[in-house]
């Protein structure tokens, strides 16, 4: 397992020759933008409570008022910062390798305002909203309100997102391992890899031959399986990659 240049000039080498990029995210990518990860987004106000009781149906149901807080307060945090160099370096591998294929766990449409396109987000984002009996789609919901508003239909909106519990997108399910599949490089980013099904994603390319970049500042469940751990601040680690890819 190669780390620091040596890494980077393998990952490049890889970068260079790979046919089909697939590449998977999480929290740690949007970190360096000033996100939380997930498991830190419970500060201040929200540290006496645990996702499972913000970030489910059941929650919601129970206390909606104070998951619809949480999510407008997290919403708010969103709009405050920017893609950093780590989401721009990806926009940039997008333009280089022939086929590349995004999956974010990530529900905070960074990828997206950084310019990255087609972006699975498997996970959903917070920015989007629908109703919770029938997941009507919603525009344009206000900001700063204290209950979540009503849908047409008399149902409670709630964030667009997945809840713990609940299953994913099944399109966008399907249409993630079957580009893990047909990828021959993986390159993972700021993940712990706990979450399924997204941390089987990584697996399900490898086991199709495809070699795993790691970048993250720490060892995850995924590092002992990947070709390649690149150590560091995907804001740094994945920015040197594209300076090399460009020479
Ligand atoms: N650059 C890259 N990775 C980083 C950075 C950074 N600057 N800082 C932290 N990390 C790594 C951490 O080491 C950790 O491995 O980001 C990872 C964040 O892990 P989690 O907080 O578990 O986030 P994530 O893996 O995205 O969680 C997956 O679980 O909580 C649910 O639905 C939620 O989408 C989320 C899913």
């Amino acid at each position: 397992m190669k780390t620091g240049a040596a890494g980077i000039e393998l990952a490049v080498d890889w970068l260079k020759n790979c046919k089909f990029l697939f590449v998977l995210t999480g929290a740690g990518v949007s970190k360096e933008s000033g996100i939380p990860t997930f498991r830190d987004a419970l500060e201040g106000l929200w540290a006496n409570y645990n996702p499972e009781e913000l970030a489910t149906p059941q929650g919601f149901k129970k206390n909606p008022s104070l998951v619809w807080q949480w999510y407008d307060s997290r919403r708010d945090k969103v709009k405050e910062v920017e893609p950093n160099p780590g989401h721009f370096a990806l926009v940039e591998i997008q333009k280089i390798v022939p086929n590349f294929f995004l999956v974010t766990q990530n529900v905070d449409g960074l990828h997206i305002r950084a310019g990255s396109t087609d972006v699975v987000e498997i996970h959903g984002n917070i920015s989007r909203f629908k109703c919770f009996d029938k997941h009507h789609e919603q525009a344009d919901v206000p900001g700063g309100l204290k209950e979540p508003p009503k849908c047409d239909c008399g149902s409670l909106i709630r964030p667009d997102v997945v809840w713990f519990g609940e299953a994913m997108p099944e399109k966008l399910l399907r249409s993630s391992f079957a580009a893990a599949e047909k990828a021959d490089l993986a390159l993972v980013v700021g993940t712990s890899g706990l979450v399924q099904p997204a941390a089987s994603l990584p697996f399900v390319a490898k086991q199709n031959g495809a070699r795993i970049i790691e970048v993250n500042p720490n060892r995850t469940e995924l590092t002992d399986s990947c070709d390649l751990f690149l150590e560091g601040p995907s804001g740094m680690v994945l920015p040197e990659i594209v300076e090399k890819l460009r020479r």
